[in-house]
C-alpha cells in the first residue's frame, strides 16, 4: 500500500517499523524496505518479503553520525573524517560492528556492520520519529532492479509492503560502498559519489571495479555478478538497431525501429543515472517485447557506476 508522506502517513510508518513490521521509505539513491534492525523477527522478515539470502548483510541507517558509530566499534579517524565529509549523503561505510548493537540477522553474522545516513528530508524525517536503527536494503525483489519510484516498490514486490511516497529519488543508483579498516579504504560498490572524490582522503582500494573476479573471496556479497536485471533478458550492444521486438534504451538520436518501445536518457552521465532504472521497470513492462538492448555507455570515469549496474543487468 502507498502512503502519502503527511502528519498521518509518518505516523502509520514510525508505528509500523517500531511493530517490527516492515515499511519501504525513500531516500536520496534508490528507496528502501526498513525494519528495525535491533529485532531478528523484524529484519528476518525483509529477507522473506525481498527472497532474498541471508548471506547477504543489510546496510543500517540512522539519522546522524552519532547514532551510526554507536553501532561500531572503535571508529578509525578515517571513518569519522568520511562521514564529516559526506553524511548525509549517499556514502556506506563499513566498518568493524559493535557485537550485539543489532541483530545478527542484519550483519549475516559477520564480524563488521554497513552504516548509512542518508540525506533524503522523508528519510531524515521517518528516522528520527522512529528513533532506532534501521536495516534497509533496496526495496526490490532479491536480484531485481532497484526502486526509484513507490510504484516499483509495489510491482518489485507484489504489493506486500507499506510504502511511503516520496516521488522520484534524486540520484537513482545506490550510495557509493567503501570499507574502512584502520587507516585503509576499499570500494566495494561504486555509487553517486565519484572514486576521484573519495581518494582525496587517501589511498582506494578497488574491490568494486572487476565484477568478472568475483568468487570465493567476495568482498561484499552483494557485488555477485548478476543484479540489477530485468524481467527479461538485457543486452548491451552498439546501435544503429534494428531488432522490431526489442525494447531500446538509448542516448539520443541513436536509430530504432518504427514502432518499438525506446526510453532515450541522453547524454549527461548524472541525468542517466536518475533516469535508468525507471527506464528498465517501463522497458520491462512493454507490450510485445522479448528483449531490451541497451546502447553500450561510454567508458569514462563519469560513467563508471552506470556502467557497472548496466553490465550486471545483463545476461552474461
Ligand atoms: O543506496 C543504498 O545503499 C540503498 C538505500 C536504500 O540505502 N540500499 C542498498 O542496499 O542498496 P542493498 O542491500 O540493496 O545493497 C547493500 C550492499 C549489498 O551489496 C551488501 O552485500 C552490502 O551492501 N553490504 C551490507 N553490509 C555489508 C558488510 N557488512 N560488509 C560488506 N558489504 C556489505
Ligand atoms: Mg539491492
Amino acid at each position: 500500500m502507498i502512503i502519502s508522506f503527511d502528519e498521518r502517513g509518518l505516523a502509520l510508518a514510525v508505528d509500523t517499523l517500531r511493530r517490527g513490521d516492515l515499511c519501504a521509505f525513500p531516500t536520496e539513491t534508490v528507496y528502501g524496505l526498513g525494519a528495525r534492525a535491533d529485532q531478528d523477527a523484524a529484519v528476518s522478515s525483509i529477507y522473506a518479503s525481498k527472497g532474498r539470502p541471508r548471506t547477504n548483510p543489510s546496510i543500517v541507517h540512522t539519522f546522524d553520525a552519532e547514532h551510526a558509530f554507536c553501532l561500531a566499534m572503535d571508529v578509525a579517524a578515517l571513518a569519522s573524517r568520511l562521514a564529516e565529509a559526506f553524511w548525509p549523503g549517499p556514502l556506506t561505510l563499513v566498518v568493524p560492528a559493535r557485537p550485539g548493537a543489532v541483530s545478527d540477522v542484519a550483519t549475516a553474522g559477520g564480524s563488521t556492520i554497513a552504516l548509512r545516513v542518508p540525506r533524503h528530508p522523508m528519510a531524515q524525517a521517518l528516522l528520527r520519529a522512529v528513533d532506532l536503527p534501521i536495516a534497509a536494503p533496496s526495496a526490490n525483489r532479491s536480484e531485481h532492479v532497484s526502486p526509484t519510484l513507490a510504484e516499483h516498490v509495489e510491482r518489485s514486490l507484489r504489493g506486500q509492503v507499506l510504502v511511503l511516497d516520496g516521488g522520484s529519488t534524486g540520484f537513482g543508483i545506490e550510495s557509493t560502498i567503501v570499507r574502512v579498516h584502520g587507516d585503509e579504504m576499499e570500494l566495494l560498490r561504486r555509487g553517486s559519489i565519484a572514486v576521484e572524490e573519495l581518494e582525496t582522503f587517501g589511498p582506494l582500494l578497488d574491490r568494486a571495479a572487476k565484477i568478472e573476479d568475483v568468487g570465493a573471496a567476495l568482498p561484499s556479497p552483494g557485488l555477485l555478478r548478476r543484479h540489477y536485471a530485468p524481467a527479461i533478458p538485457a543486452q548491451l550492444s552498439r546501435g544503429p538497431f534494428t531488432d522490431g521486438r526489442a525494447a531500446h534504451l538509448v542516448f539520443e538520436g541513436t536509430q530504432t525501429p518504427p514502432n518499438a518501445p525506446v526510453v532515450a536518457l541522453g547524454k549527461d552521465a548524472a541525468t542517466y543515472a536518475r533516469g535508468l532504472y525507471a527506464a528498465l521497470y517501463e522497458l520491462e513492462q512493454a507490450q510485445g517485447v522479448t528483449r531490451i538492448v541497451i546502447e553500450e555507455p561510454p567508458e569514462l570515469p563519469a560513467w563508471a557506476a552506470v556502467r557497472d549496474r548496466l553490465l550486471r543487468a545483463v545476461e552474461d
